[in-house]
This record gives C-alpha cells, structure tokens and sequence, in this order.
C-alpha cells in the first residue's frame, strides 16, 4: 500500500475537525473491462400503492402539471438522469395482470383488486399508457409476463398487439386504440419470482414452464426481444443451476432478486429515518453482499455459459424498510436517505465491477415506492439521495469499465468492519476518465491518493454527496438537504489525484 498510512487532522469545507485516514486506490487504465451496460442504471416501476397513480400517472384532467396525463415535474427529473431501461408493470403484481384490462377507452376498463398489495386498481395505466412513458423518457421497455396465472397464449397475443406492423387483428386494435405504428419492446421477463409469488414453483418445473413460454415470444425481425429467466432470490445458487442447466439455451438472461433489510428481520425491518449507526453498518453491509452474489451465481452459469452470452439482471435491488407511518393508502412507500445514498452508490459500483456478466438491474423502485427515485404528494414533488447519486453516476452509462485497487483501512463498528472506502471507474467515449469514491465511514474524512498509471490527464474536477447526519434527508418542505455541490477538494499533481473524501460521502470525479 506504500507509504499512505498515516492518520492526519484537518479541518474540512464544512469546518469540523476530523481524523484524517489515507487510502490508495489505482485505477488500471492499461487493463480495460467490459463496457458498462447502460440499463445497469434501470428502474423498476409496479402497479402498487402511489408508484404509477399519482406518481407517474395523474390523468390528462388532472390539476398537477401533465404531458398527456404524465406529471410533467417526474418525467423530467426521469429525463434527467437517463433512465435506460423500465421494467412494468410488477412484480407480484404481473402474474395476475391481464393485459387486456389496460387497453380501449380508460373508462371502460374493468376495475380489479390488487390481490398482491392491496386496493383496486382501475387499470387507467395499461399497455399504452407504459409504452408511451418509455418512449416519452428515452427509456427500453422490460414486460414481466404473466405467468403464473396466465397462458403463452396471453403473452405471444400481448406482444404482437405491442409489437406487429402487419395488419392482423390484433395490430389493428392497438390502430383502433391510438397507436399506429409498433412500438419497440426490449425485454420479457418470463414470470416473476416463480419460486415464491409468481406461482410457488420448484425449480425444475419452472425450467419447462421456461422453455415452453420462450418458444412463443415471438420478435420481429428487425428487432429482437431479450427473454429473461425467473431467477433466484438472493443465494440461491440450486435455482440458478437448475434453470441454466434445464433451459440455458433458451435463456439470453437470468434475473436476480435482492433486498438489503436494515434488521435482518422482515418482520420488523427497522425504520427508514429512525436509526443508529448499528443499522448504517447493517445496511451498508447489506449493499456490499451483492459482490458475492454475483460472483457466486455467475460462477454457477460459468458451468453452462462459459463465454458469459446468458446476461445476469438484477432486476429488483434496493432497501426495504417499514412503511412510512404517514403512508396511508401508499403500499411500500418509505422515507429516503443518504443512507440509501451510499448503499446505492456501493451497489452500482458492484453491478459495473461485474460488467461482464450483470447487463441490466433494476432499482426497486422508481417512484412512491421502496428506494424510490423519487417522492410526490399531490402536486409536490421531491427527489431523493438516491436520486443524486444516479445522477452522478449517468456519466458511466456505456462507459469502459477500468479496474480498481483500493487499499483502505476498514471502518469498523461494534465487531464489524467493512472497507472504508469503494471506488468505481469507467472511461467514456470521449477519453474522460470518471471515478467514484464512496467514504462509509460516517466520522472519519479520507485522503485518497488516486494513482493514475495509463492515463494522461491534467485537470480534475468532481462532485460530492453528503449531509451532516447519517439519516439526513429531503422532504417537500426542505427539499435540498442531501444534493450534489461542486467538489473542491481534489488536486492533480504529478500523475497523482488526491482527494478529500468527507465522512459519509459520495464522490465521482471527471479526469481530462
Ligand atoms: O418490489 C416489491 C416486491 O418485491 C415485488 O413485487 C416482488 O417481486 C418482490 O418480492
């Protein structure tokens, strides 16, 4: 680690004196990576509680500001950030959806209970009303089909309706109900969580139930839809095995589903703003475990797939506390902060480390719900800690991954110690290199010696995320507390960046 182990004192731009650590970490330009897929960065928005109604969707008529009944204030702060990819509409939820409860005139259509979360759902939002969401924010399209309720028959129907430019039936009732020409759909999830909610199937049965749904997405031609396996929940390697061995042929991708509970225990999963640093650790210890996870299921699929073309996707991750006591009617809602901040920042680093084998993951959720991108209540909308840290992360969007070494002195608390500090970085098309330095240590600000070998940059320039507390976060009234600030604490001298990480930060840094 040469000579950086030294412990200084000084006092920082927000004027506390702290206990200085120093940390090297070499980004390894001469051994470039996989290129960083961009829907690693994608979003998962379900038919549940106040994620679509009323936090995407509001209705033409609707005295919030709207695009054709889209809250104009989310789709540009979605716009934004660069969401690559949606995946819709659940979930539980889609394994009892009916697609065609969500097409024709919306006050014609049937009004169903959401037998997996609660309440009724009037089914306002359908298939037009998501494809033109993605289309109107840039987005790829991700479907989880019904399957565990459904029929293959439902599903093939369903995409030609999206997807033909013939004139069969079904193409033209898409015509009748406005929408001409096709639409593009990227991606099929074949059933969701088939081992539990999706229809409490044993793994070899669902690889059959796989194989016959796969046979029938039928794609046209000039534009190919990538069909997703029901994968496992957490570490559970015999699902991902027995799905690869039994239909890897036919699968181009295999999902993965994990959340970090802050307890441990889903009873009682341990408030969104309430805690103490026993629940940082946890948490973050929580994010850390997705570098095992995936390195574990894909060494599973490096059995059938040594050449890594079956993708991995995460498509739910994130932290799942209690509900909101103010939630109300809002299934899953849940407070935001810089907490969540810095457990996603050590997520994405980690989906991008794996950049060879994980191709899209999908953030639990987009709005109202879960690690939400963002919140609304009525007219007001606020965005997250998690939000900004997307944010600052769009610029590895399609980026070359750069391998990094960090030598950090652990942080530790009680008898548990983690890495001080994570750090990511990726070379985009135009020769920037990005890095990311996550300090989670939420006493002791960090110098970090940046060695550079391989890249000939003079100027550096950066943003920090951070707050005074570890549970800070911004309301509607207050919506500024955790946002990204210009970051003026790293210096290029000699080859060498050195920076000033603040305790609990988030930190990318632009090298030209
Ligand atoms: O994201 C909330 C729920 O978590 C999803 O509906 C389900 O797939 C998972 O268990």
């Amino acid at each position: 680690m040469g000579g950086f182990a030294a412990m200084l004192v000084l006092v920082c731009s927000h004027g506390y004196a702290q206990t200085n650590t120093t940390v090297e970490v070499t980004v390894h330009a001469d051994r470039p990576g996989a290129i960083i897929h961009p829907e690693i960065y994608g979003q998962f928005a379900e038919q549940l509680g106040h994620g679509i109604y009323g936090g995407i969707w509001v209705g033409e008529h609707s005295a919030t500001p709207n695009i054709r009944g889209y809250r104009k204030d989310v789709v540009e702060a979605l716009k934004a950030i660069k969401v690559p990819v949606v995946r819709w509409p659940g979930g539980c939820f889609a394994d009892q959806y009916d697609w065609r409860d969500g097409i024709g005139p919306r006050d014609k259509r049937p009004v169903r209970m959401n037998a997996s979360w609660g309440g009724e759902d009037d089914n306002r939002f359908g298939t037009h009303e998501f494809m033109d969401f993605a289309e109107l924010i840039g987005a790829k399209t991700y479907l989880s089909i019904n399957v565990g309720t459904g029929t293959p028959r439902e599903m093939s129907q369903w995409i030609e309706y999206i997807t033909a430019d013939v004139h069969s039936s079904l193409a033209q009732e898409r015509r009748a109900n406005g929408r001409d020409k096709p639409w593009k759909l990227d991606y099929v999830g074949i059933g969701n969580e088939m081992w539990g909610c999706g229809g409490s199937m044993r793994p070899q049965f669902y690889a059959d139930v796989y194989r016959q749904y796969a046979t029938f997405v039928h794609a046209p031609e000039h534009a190919p839809i990538v069909r997703i396996a029901s994968g496992a929940n957490a570490d559970d390697l015999g699902w991902t095995d027995t799905a690869m061995s039994m239909a890897g042929s036919q699968i181009d991708a295999i999902s993965l589903h994990n959340y970090t509970i802050p307890t441990g225990d889903w009873k009682h999963k341990g408030s969104a703003t309430e805690f103490g640093e026993a629940e940082w650790m946890s948490t973050l210890q929580g994010a850390l475990r997705m570098d095992e996870l995936i390195a574990r299921h894909s060494a599973v699929m490096d059995k059938y797939d040594p050449k890594k073309r079956v993708g991995l996707a995460v498509d739910e991750w994130g932290n799942w506390t209690d509900q909101d006591p103010s939630a109300g009617d809002a299934a899953l809602y849940q407070q935001n902060s810089l907490r969540d901040a810095l457990s996603a920042a050590i997520t994405l680093d980690i989906f991008q480390a794996h950049a060879d084998r994980v191709r899209m993951a999908n953030i639990a959720q987009m709005v109202n719900v879960l690690q939400a991108m963002i919140l609304t209540d009525q007219s007001k909308m606020v965005l997250t800690p998690t939000y900004y840290v997307f944010d600052m992360y769009k610029v590895f969007q399609g980026a070359t991954y750069l391998p990094v070494n960090v030598q950090a002195p652990a942080y530790r608390f009680g008898n548990v110690s983690v890495p001080g500090v994570h750090a990511t970085a990726g070379r985009d098309a135009t020769g920037i290199v990005h890095v990311a330095l996550v300090n989670l240590d939420p006493h002791h600000a960090d110098t970090v010696h940046l060695m550079l070998p391989g890249i000939k940059g003079s100027d550096v320039h950066g943003h920090v995320l951070t707050a005074p507390e570890i549970n800070a976060i911004n309301t509607f009234d207050h919506p500024d507390r955790v946002k990204p600030a210009a970051f003026g604490g790293a210096i290029f001298k000699q080859g060498v960046v050195t920076a000033v990480l603040p305790p609990k930060s988030v930190v990318v840094l632009d090298i030209h």
